[in-house]
């Protein structure tokens, strides 16, 4: 698969920008505190964290999200390694990721030993808490091929309205199939479409409130059969 590489443009000094796609890697505001928010609080973590708990994600970007989970999956105390997947299209080079983790001085104190692996081509992440893999492609693809599942999926693409391929039913679809009994999904995005999409593919949607300013986000639980 063909490494596309991402287009960036740095707002406010050290904030990515996708030109492809016209939109913030993070929130301009508090990325950090809107990860934990979103996709931390919205999947119930750091409570249901246990030995080998499985996130999954659409849209690596920065890795600012794994290294939120990282830190959470520290501090709880958990043995042995966090398992995380997130799948990609337009990978950022370590440079860039370095660059843009230094508004969020506790990210970026935890990042060096996966930066220098991501700096070496590596897409397989170990260290002794954490086994990560970003597939690389497009998720429409290689999402269908992924013979794993989730515990929990952080739905990160850029808005729906500018990336919408991440939100599309298909995708979503294949997001619940790759949803282990009891999992959960959280995403920033209240958008009627993607909740009606994620509600059709199996889970029960709920809204919640967003972060900071934001009214609304979404989070939902895969419905068990009986
Ligand atoms: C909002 S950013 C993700 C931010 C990221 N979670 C972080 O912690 O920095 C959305 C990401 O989705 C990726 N993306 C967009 N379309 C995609 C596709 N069709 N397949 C895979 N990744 C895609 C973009 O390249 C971008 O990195």
């Amino acid at each position: 698969m063909s490494d596309q590489k991402a287009a960036l443009e740095w707002r406010d000094g050290d904030i990515p920008v996708s030109t492809r796609f016209d939109d913030p890697y993070f929130s301009l505001a508090d990325g950090l505190a809107e990860t934990r928010h979103v996709f931390l609080a919205g999947n119930d973590l750091p409570a249901r964290f246990r030995p080998g708990f499985r996130i999954a994600e659409l849209g690596f970007g920065t890795g600012l999200n794994m290294l939120a989970a990282l830190i959470a999956w520290r501090a709880s105390g958990q043995p042995g390694r966090l398992i995380y997947t997130s799948f990609e299209a337009f990978p950022l080079s370590a440079p860039e990721i370095g660059r843009a983790l230094r508004a969020f001085p506790e990210a970026e104190a935890v990042a060096a030993p996966f930066l220098a692996q991501w700096a070496t081509g590596a897409r397989q992440i170990l260290l002794d808490d954490l086994e990560a893999e970003i597939l690389i492609g497009d998720a429409r693809e290689m999402l269908p091929r992924w013979g794993g599942q989730a515990d929990a999926w952080f739905l990160d693409g850029f808005s729906p309205a500018k990336n919408p391929e991440l939100w599309s039913g298909d995708l979503l679809a294949e997001v619940a199939r790759h949803t282990a009994a009891g999992g959960t999904f959280a995403t920033y995005t209240a958008a009627g479409s993607v909740r009606r999409a994620l509600s059709d593919a199996g889970f029960a949607v709920e809204r919640r409130k967003g972060h900071g300013n934001k009214r609304h986000m979404s989070t939902g639980r895969l419905n068990t059969d009986d």
